[in-house]
């Protein structure tokens, strides 16, 4: 099972959740059967690591990502991937504007599940630290999900 996680930049949101996943499949013991990805619809970041916000507020957590680099959607993923998962309205409709048309990969919500307290995982990009923090109990929430959908 093969899942690509999406936000605008790549070097907040989309990295939290591949790190997020990937570190529940460890606990886990599913790392044979998962594996992820992230990448972002705009190109402004491509080659950078993640927010320094970012990796300090998941390390607190124990998930390292200090090692991720940022990379734009391309083709190849509708169809290397069996999920790709938005983070927010925007970056869904930005995944569909660019899918091909016999794309094999699934486009869902990330928090497209009956208990998702909001909608839409938030771009902290803009805001204080808290925001990091509120991302990644979002997060949280949302692999559990998905890996347990998956499972
Ligand atoms: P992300 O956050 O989509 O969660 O990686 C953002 C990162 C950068 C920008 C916007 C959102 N930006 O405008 O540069």
């Amino acid at each position: 099972m093969k899942v690509l996680f999406v936000c605008l930049g790549n070097i907040c949101r989309s990295p939290a959740a591949e790190g997020t996943f990937r570190h529940l499949c460890q606990s886990q013991g599913t790392e044979q059967r998962f594996s992820c990805d992230s990448a972002g619809t705009a190109a402004y970041h491509i080659g950078k690591a993640p927010d320094e916000r970012m990796r300090r507020a998941a390390k607190a957590r124990g998930i390292h990502i200090d090692n991720l680099q940022a990379r734009q959607v391309c083709s190849a993923d509708f169809y290397e991937f069996d999920v790709i998962v938005a983070m927010d309205h925007s970056n869904m409709a930005n995944l569909r504007a660019v899918r091909p048309t016999d794309a094999t990969s699934r486009l869902v919500m990330m928090l497209d599940y009956p208990q998702a307290p909001v909608e839409e995982v938030p771009d902290p990009y803009y805001g204080g630290d808290e925001g990091f923090y509120e991302v990644l109990n979002l997060l949280d929430q949302a692999c559990r999900h998905l890996h347990g959908q998956y499972s």
